[in-house]
């Protein structure tokens, strides 16, 4: 981590827990990090479902935490069955919102143009968006990572002004790092994430480069946290199943201060 950037580590819980159970994990793991306060910005991404009572929880316990959801629909509201809006997500006082995780790319047919239509209506929205890119096991492998990521955060980043693109937060996840216990060294991953900011900087000028935050994903544990977090364009992480274990999730946290 470097420059004054806020260090923000974001769990994102996927499809795992049910309302009752995101909100005892969220009273669990701000029973553990109450000292981070200020230092480390927390984030908590449920399900869909399990917004309103994180947002309750955080609300009732004057918690320093935010929330964030793991995606939205770009349109203010129609007959879109099954889908959510900004407005909807807002009003249940989400600061951000996951878009473009790999998993809805593979799963949910996301493209870059979809996800560039959902960071536009996150903004629009009043919200700030946790963009994910990042590559397959044969793209890494090829030597393909800097110019498949940069065409993600090129094409998904499109068309904003420079103050949304210095709020932006960009979350590098190579795919075969997702649930696998293996990642990137965190010299390879910080190098992507440099990148990520001459890229962002190329768009919308130095500026943007220097105040936005880039995370890395994939398999951060409490055990490798702290060798990513020292990596200078490295600003926090995004957490799948370490986030779902309160220690384990406010040991990420305190390595990130
Ligand atoms: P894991 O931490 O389980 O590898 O998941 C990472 C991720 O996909 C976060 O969005």
């Amino acid at each position: 981590m470097a420059g004054n950037r806020t260090p923000l580590v974001a769990g994102n819980w996927k499809m795992y827990t049910t309302s009752g159970e995101g909100a005892i994990l969220v009273q669990d793991i701000a029973e553990l990090v109450e000292d981070l306060a200020g230092e480390v910005e927390i984030c908590v991404c449920p399900p869909f479902t399990g917004l309103k009572a994180a947002s309750t929880v955080i609300e009732l316990d004057r918690l320093d935490f935010k929330l964030g959801a793991q995606d939205v629909f770009w349109e203010e509201e129609g007959a879109f069955t099954g889908a959510v809006s900004p407005r909807m997500l807002k009003e249940l006082r989400c600061d951000y919102v996951i878009v473009g995780h790999s998993e809805r790319r593979e799963y949910f047919g996301e493209t870059n143009e979809t996800v560039n239509k959902k960071v536009h209506a996150t903004f629009r929205g009043g919200m700030q968006p946790i963009v994910c890119c990042g590559e397959s096991l044969e793209l890494y492998e090829a030597g393909e990572t800097d110019a498949f990521v940069r065409t993600q955060v090129r094409e998904g980043l499109a068309g904003l002004d420079a103050g949304q693109a210095a709020a932006l937060i960009v979350a590098y996840e190579p795919i075969w790092a997702i649930g696998t216990g293996h990642t990137p060294t965190p010299e390879k991953a910080n190098d992507v994430a440099r990148m990520i900011r001459a890229t962002v900087g190329a768009l919308y000028g130095p500026p943007a480069a220097m105040a936005c935050r880039v995370l890395y994903g994939g398999s951060v544990k409490p055990e490798n946290a702290t060798m990513f977090f020292t990596e200078p364009d490295i600003d926090g992480a995004l957490v799948g199943g370490a986030a779902l274990k309160a220690a384990s999730f406010a040991d990420i946290a305190r390595a990130a201060r």
